[in-house]
């Protein structure tokens, strides 16, 4: 199997940046949304925070496994503030359209460097990037549907309170 190639390896370790980056900005709209008095919103993005942390280590581990060597790179802080919940939501599906297109960058450089190892192990990203904007979208949805009417939002927040660690 052997070491990563040179270019397969750039392009992985710049992908654990972007990953750990979304968390980051998960974060940072996860402390807004509680300070607009939404802790439901607030829980629901510190866990898909903790999931993007989790993508990074997985894509980390992936690289030491490998026999390479991780070089972590400067993380962007996200914006302090957002116009509204529907904003951050909209800003989360953008990015994550942003990290499928990266993610499917990846499984085509896995396929010229004909590293069959780094093909299968990508495919799980491929996957969950189709769940992630899903998610999203549906909550986009959701919140185009109930037009930030104040009973739809409490019932919503406390809907989105539920999802699990
Ligand atoms: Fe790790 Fe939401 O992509």
């Amino acid at each position: 199997m052997g070491k990563l190639s040179e270019k397969m390896w750039s392009a992985l370790n710049e992908q654990v940046k972007y990953e750990m980056e979304s968390g980051y900005l998960y974060l940072g709209m996860a402390s807004w949304l509680n300070d607009q008095a939404f802790p439901g919103f607030a829980h629901w993005m510190r866990v898909q925070a903790g999931e993007e942390m989790h993508h990074a280590q997985k894509m980390y581990k992936y690289i030491e496994e490998r026999g390479n060597r991780v070089e972590l790179l400067p993380i962007a802080a996200p914006p302090k503030t957002w116009d509204s919940v529907e904003d951050v939501m909209k800003k989360s599906l953008s990015l994550e359209k942003l990290v499928s297109g990266l993610i499917n960058k990846l499984v085509d450089i896995a396929a010229a460097e004909k590293d069959h190892a780094t093909s299968i192990f990508l495919q799980w990203f491929v996957t969950e990037q189709v769940e992630e904007e899903e998610t999203f979208r549906t909550v986009l949805d959701q919140l185009k549907m109930v037009k930030s009417t104040c009973s739809a939002m409490i019932y919503l927040d406390n809907h989105m309170a539920k999802r699990g660690e």
